[in-house]
């Protein structure tokens, strides 16, 4: 059996209670261990609602003047790390109410008129969120531009292509990267859509049905930075789209970062040697005094996961929840907050390998050439010159492929009198096509990895995050 509280009831809301929660009751009903990090926003929030209750002559000027002030200590307090939470007050909210009144005495109590922590955390939460996809917004943009600066670096470093990472065809270095490119620039675009959906102000909505004090919703709102209060008080109160939206934002980006980071690691392996990661993005080992392992790219793409439970947990929270809230919806706010730290370190490391990072340029090139790549442009030729049609040519070059594999030569290497074994029409012409540059000089069709096309979209990157 746990002990009782020594506590007397709670003195938010206490009133009807004759003695203090159980210990371990407290334990699971306090958030102050983790929603203490929307203290900001949390104050923020209240200045707001004090100086509409001031505005609509709810609260008098000076009990508000005193409450605004008191708030502003208690912030710096909390930013002072002078603050002293109690897992007794629960959260957040009574955390800061019981402060400011041991600060500013009984006008204290007038703050909560006209809100219930309801709507207060759904506010705050709210906050918090938008603040991580703005954060999300801003980091986004620079890890692009890594990308775009290697693109150009190496638009024209021929690599191979691969599919099921087996080779498939010569592609250019800047290629790739602007590959990434893309969708990050597509994850940037969904947090600004997340960001715009969520910009509306629950506050006001107070514990579920509204209020029958004559608030100003359009006044907080915008004094908080929204583009207008929600609409439906119930609603308000209890939908968490706007967290789950930015999970699944984070949740997609998460997964393009970690599929680069797996890229990362395999090119930085002594077998592929396309990169070099540097020096501050990698460690040493304890007894292999050769080893320079891929630690930050490994570690991202592990993380990686934990962003995704969040997402599925939250899920979880809220899929059997009557309307309007419920307690469950306490345990919505620590994922949300690992999820987002997760991201942000993951982004800010990719960020950075990125930017350190040396393609090996003759090592790229060197794959590029063997295993066949440029198989597809020998059949394209048949088709060209001979005019075969293409399931024809597709297997004459799968013969002179064979023939090749079975001479341990890569093609360009095969004679014309071999080929012509094969296909006596073949003229010296062939291998033109046959070397890797050609290859992807060759494929200029639109969005294709020609270096021509290439430096075209760097420019095109470059005008976007100018
Ligand atoms: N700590 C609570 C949460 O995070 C605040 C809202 C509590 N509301 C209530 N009616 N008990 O959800």
């Amino acid at each position: 059996m746990s002990e009782p509280s020594e506590k007397k009831s709670n003195k938010m809301w206490g009133g009807r209670f004759a003695e203090g929660p159980d210990a371990i009751m407290e334990a699971i009903n306090a958030s102050i261990g983790f929603d203490r990090r929307m203290a900001r926003q949390d104050i923020e929030g209240s200045r707001a609602h004090a100086a509409m209750l001031a505005a609509q002559g709810i609260v008098s000027e000076a009990d508000t003047e005193a409450i605004r002030a008191g708030l502003l200590d208690v912030l710096r307090e909390i930013e002072e790390g002078r603050f002293e939470y109690s897992t007794a007050l629960e959260d957040i909210h009574m955390n800061v109410e019981a402060r400011l009144t041991e600060l500013v005495g009984p006008a204290a109590g007038r703050l909560h008129t006209a809100r219930s922590r309801n709507d207060q955390v759904a506010l705050d939460f709210r906050m918090w969120v938008r603040d991580q996809a703005d954060a999300a917004i801003d980091a986004l943009p620079r890890l692009i531009g890594a990308l775009v600066a290697q693109a150009e670096q190496g638009a024209d470093w021929v690599m191979p292509g691969f599919t099921h990472l087996q080779t498939a065809q010569p592609v250019t270095w800047g290629h790739h990267m602007l590959a990434y490119a893309e969708m990050f620039g597509r994850d940037l675009g969904r947090f600004e859509d997340a960001r715009r959906r969520m910009n509306e102000c629950p506050l006001g909505t107070a514990a579920l049905a509204g209020t029958s004090f004559p608030i100003d919703r359009e006044m907080t709102a915008d004094a908080l930075g929204f583009d207008r209060p929600c609409a439906n008080s119930l609603d308000g109160v209890s939908d968490r789209d706007f967290a789950l939206e930015f999970l699944s934002a984070a949740t997609i980006c998460a997964m393009h970062l970690s599929r680069l980071a797996e890229e990362l690691v395999i090119w930085s392996s002594a077998q592929f040697r396309f990169v070099r990661l540097s020096d501050r993005w990698t460690t040493g080992s304890s007894i292999m005094p050769q080893k320079k392992n891929p630690d930050a790219a490994e570690l991202l793409r592990a993380k990686i996961g934990r962003i995704f439970g969040a997402q599925a947990a939250l899920l979880m929270v809220m899929k059997g929840l009557p309307l309007t809230y419920s307690k469950d919806m306490q345990e919505d706010k620590e994922q949300v907050f690992d999820a987002a730290d997760s991201l942000m370190l993951a982004l800010a490391a990719m960020t950075g390998m990125v930017g350190d990072m040396n393609a090996n340029r003759e090592a790229l090139e060197a794959a590029a050439a063997s295993g066949f790549s440029t198989a597809t442009d020998l059949a394209d030729w048949l088709v060209r010159e001979l005019d075969l049609p293409f399931r024809e040519a597709h297997h004459v070059t799968g013969a002179l492929v064979k023939l090749a594999e079975e001479a341990g030569i890569d093609l360009p290497e095969l004679s014309i009198e071999q080929m012509h074994a094969v296909e006596p029409r073949i003229t010296e012409g062939v291998f033109d096509v046959l070397g890797v540059r050609n290859s992807v000089a060759s494929r200029t069709s639109y969005g294709g990895t020609a270096p021509a096309n290439v430096r075209a979209q760097v420019a095109r990157w470059k005008e976007r995050l100018a």
